[in-house]
């Protein structure tokens, strides 16, 4: 079945279901299947009349956004297995979901035929896909790029005078992000650099414990400002720019990550009196400044004392983190952090799972233990006050990179360019299931727990209609009931390892 073609220099695309394509790797679990002329989508559903809904699931079993409709219930639950929604209590608003435009994932997009080049951007970006509305971009090289490089990478160039963007901006990066502004039009980049140039570090490298100089702060401050000129250049313009990726796990002495160390002191004059000052007197004044964009674990620490430069504080709009080792952090640092700066939003910028396997170095294929995984992390970090969500590369090749640091990993999509194919792992559908339906500007709403080991979450939109986030994360069937007070009850029957999404008005 055709699903886009190219007519006239414009792709066509077909609207209405596409089923998934599924093909079974041996990991108990399947992935769904794209090539140059197929891609399996869900179109933009009508939400039905008040005293119905509609459900999506997906599942461990195979289930791929498979639709069903329902009637609201009079009938009581009788069970304790239900929640109780409250409207009336309400949490933080959602900015949106994305993916990061890492030199890997584009240099994989762009080894694709240019018919699932779409194919794979429309599943990220259109309404029919992920409908994500966040980019993240690297300045310069991470880990996942083929090479260590900065975009100023000459030894006392303290001018700058020999800026300029790398070919994988260029032959990369650029041409797959308009891409994506093309299809959604409201999507919102944000820019985030791994390192300053080695010249302007202590230890002369790209990696390692090193940390910025002082010397050059004005100058590293006007080598991101030349990033996002450069980029508006190009018609990409930054809605933030971050503080820099992972400043704590480059104050340890670990010379295998890619990263700048800051101390939350040094960072907090930095803001101060370089960052802040240089990006709100420029033409990019409107740009947000995020902070932090780094593990749970000194998150409380960091921030607390970089905000005691009460300067640095007022540039910051948001505090950005990453999720990995969360299971060795309590929940309530995030809360915390809420509470303690209720002006500043938090975002989470970046999540990956899953190595390759050991004997053949080949990510695994259609195991559901990875979208668990990320299942967990979003009940828990929208549980508490995290309002977007960005994932790590939009797209890795079959062995989990490039990566030229050798710290391959999963993501949602994988790239097999020798046939043409990528493959959507059942985590791209975890995401999605939470990405799709909740547009900017949805609340989260109380949702009271039964006494069930079922997981729930609710959403109002800006239209008012509701959204429910339903995950059995048992190896049983479950049933539960959802009580709305003003339109009655939904009982719903579970299947094992199953996540649903529930719309109504
Ligand atoms: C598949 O599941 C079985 C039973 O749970 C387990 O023993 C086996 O290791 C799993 N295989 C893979 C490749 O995950
Ligand atoms: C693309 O996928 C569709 C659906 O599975 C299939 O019918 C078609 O043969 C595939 N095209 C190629 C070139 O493999
Ligand atoms: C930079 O660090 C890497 C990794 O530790 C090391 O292999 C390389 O030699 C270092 N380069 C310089 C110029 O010190
Ligand atoms: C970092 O560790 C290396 C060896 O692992 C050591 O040689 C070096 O002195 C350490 N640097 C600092 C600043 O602690
Ligand atoms: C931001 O910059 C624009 C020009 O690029 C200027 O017109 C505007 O007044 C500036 N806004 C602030 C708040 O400085
Ligand atoms: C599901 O249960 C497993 C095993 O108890 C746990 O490791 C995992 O975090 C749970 N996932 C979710 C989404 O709660
Ligand atoms: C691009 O695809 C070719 C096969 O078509 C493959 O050999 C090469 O490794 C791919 N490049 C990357 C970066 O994965
Ligand atoms: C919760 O459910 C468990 C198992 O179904 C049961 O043993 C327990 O008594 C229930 N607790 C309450 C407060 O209902």
């Amino acid at each position: 079945m055709r699903r886009c073609i190219l007519f006239l220099a414009t792709w066509i695309c077909a609207v209405g279901s596409h089923p998934c394509v599924h093909r079974d790797f041996g990991n108990n679990g399947t992935v769904c299947v794209c090539n140059a002329t197929y891609c399996d989508s869900t179109p933009v559903p009508e939400v039905p009349d008040v005293g119905f809904y509609i459900r999506y699931t997906s599942s461990k079993d195979g289930l791929r956004f498979s639709k069903t409709d329902g009637v609201f219930s009079k009938e009581v639950p009788t069970h304790s297995d239900s929640f109780r929604l409250d409207p009336s209590i309400t949490f933080q608003p959602i900015h949106g979901f994305g993916g990061g435009f890492s030199d890997s994932a584009c240099i994989n997009i762009k080894n694709l035929s240019s018919g699932a080049q779409e194919n794979l951007m429309r599943t990220y970006f259109s309404k029919e896909g992920s409908n994500y509305n966040f980019g993240r971009i690297p300045i310069g090289a991470t880990d996942f790029s083929t090479r260590a490089y900065t975009l100023d990478d000459h030894d006392g160039d303290v001018l700058l005078e020999k800026f300029s963007l790398a070919q994988e901006d260029i032959l990369y990066k650029i041409p797959v992000m308009k891409r994506a502004l093309e299809i959604n039009p409201d999507l919102k980049l944000f820019a985030a650099a791994w390192t300053a140039p080695p010249w302007m570090r202590t230890n002369h490298n790209y990696t390692g414990y090193g940390f910025l100089l002082e010397e050059y702060y004005q100058v590293y401050a006007n080598y991101l400002l030349k990033f996002m000129d450069k980029y508006k250049d190009h018609g990409l313009e930054m809605w933030a720019l971050s503080t820099g990726n992972e400043p704590w796990i480059g104050t340890i002495n670990i010379s295998h990550y890619g990263a700048m160390g800051f101390t939350p002191k040094h960072m907090g004059k930095w803001v101060a009196n370089n960052l802040g000052p240089t990006i709100s007197k420029s033409k990019h004044n409107r740009t947000l400044i995020l902070t932090y964009d780094d593990v749970r674990s000194h998150l409380d620490s960091f921030i607390n004392i970089m905000f005691e430069n009460e300067l640095a504080r007022s540039y910051i709009a948001a505090i950005a983190i990453h999720t990995y080792e969360d299971t060795l952090y309590p929940t309530v640092l995030v809360e915390k952090i809420h509470q303690d700066y209720p002006d500043k939003f938090i975002f989470m910028t970046e999540i990956s799972t899953g190595d390759p396997q050991p004997d053949t170095g080949l990510v695994p294929l259609g195991s559901w233990d990875f979208a668990d995984v990320y299942i967990m992390e979003m009940f828990q970090n929208f549980e508490n006050w995290v309002a977007g969500w960005v994932d790590w590369n939009l797209a890795v090749n079959m062995y989990g990179g490039p990566n030229y640091l050798g710290n391959y990993k999963d993501a949602a999509i994988i790239v097999n360019a020798e046939v043409d194919e990528f493959y959507k792992q059942p985590l791209y559908y975890a995401l999605t299931h939470f990405s799709k339906f909740t547009p900017p500007g949805s609340i989260r709403v109380g949702l009271a727990h039964g006494n069930t080991s079922v997981k729930a979450m609710a959403f109002e939109t800006p239209k008012e209609e509701m959204i429910l986030l339903i995950y059995n994360n048992c190896t049983t069937d479950q049933n539960v009931a959802i009580n709305d007070p003003r339109r009655g009850n939904i009982h719903l029957h579970l299947p094992p390892k199953s996540i649903h999404t529930i719309l109504y008005k």
